[in-house]
């Protein structure tokens, strides 16, 4: 192999490494415009069916096809989120590859122990607290579904609105 050959192997690699950082880069950031987005509709629609089953439970109202459907939407909104997170966890430099630089570090960094740790951990229980609200809501009685949902969804948003990085995301 002459030298020019081994020029254009050399700068060939460097080409290859540049577009795969970069198409990493474009992956990260549309996945956190995705994640950054849909994060306003899931915790709106939570807060709507947390409002509605408070009133439904305070108004003694009958369980109605409309309330399901609230009920539903805010769980389609927190799972969509769910799967946008989970991605987000591997392609962002805040995640999983935070991981690489030692526990100790991450953990002993407020920010980064948020984003890397906190955050997706109390998130995921958050969510499965929505999703068991959402299951014992349908084997109940009419009489204790307004009541399933106010309960596992206020608690699930609680925790979702403790583990926001605020800063991060509106500041
Ligand atoms: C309903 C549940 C969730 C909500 C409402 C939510 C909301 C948010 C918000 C508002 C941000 C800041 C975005 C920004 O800076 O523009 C964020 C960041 C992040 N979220 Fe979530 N999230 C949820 C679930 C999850 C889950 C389950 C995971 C992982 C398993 C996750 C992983 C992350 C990561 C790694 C970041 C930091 C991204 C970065 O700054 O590079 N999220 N999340």
């Amino acid at each position: 192999m002459d030298l020019s050959e081994l020029l254009s192997l050399v700068s060939n690699q460097f080409l290859d490494i540049f577009v795969k950082i970069n198409l990493t880069m474009d992956t990260y950031k549309i996945i956190l415009e995705a994640h950054s987005g849909i994060a306003y509709v899931a915790l709106i629609t939570l807060a709507i069916a947390v409002i509605n089953s408070l009133i439904g439970i305070s108004a003694k109202n009958e369980f109605k096809p409309k309330d399901r459907r609230i009920a539903l939407f805010a769980l389609i909104a927190t799972h969509i989120q769910f799967v946008f997170g989970l991605i987000l966890y591997f392609v962002s430099p805040n995640g999983m590859a935070a991981l690489k630089s030692g526990m100790k570090t991450v953990m002993g960094n407020a920010a980064l122990r948020k984003l890397a740790v906190e955050h997706p951990l109390t998130n995921i229980v958050a969510i499965a607290l929505i999703t068991i609200g959402w299951s014992l809501h349908k084997k109940a009685d009419e009489s204790k579904k307004f009541r399933k949902i106010a309960i596992f969804y206020s608690i699930g948003l609680l925790l979702l609105l403790l583990m926001i990085p605020w800063g991060t995301w509106i500041g």
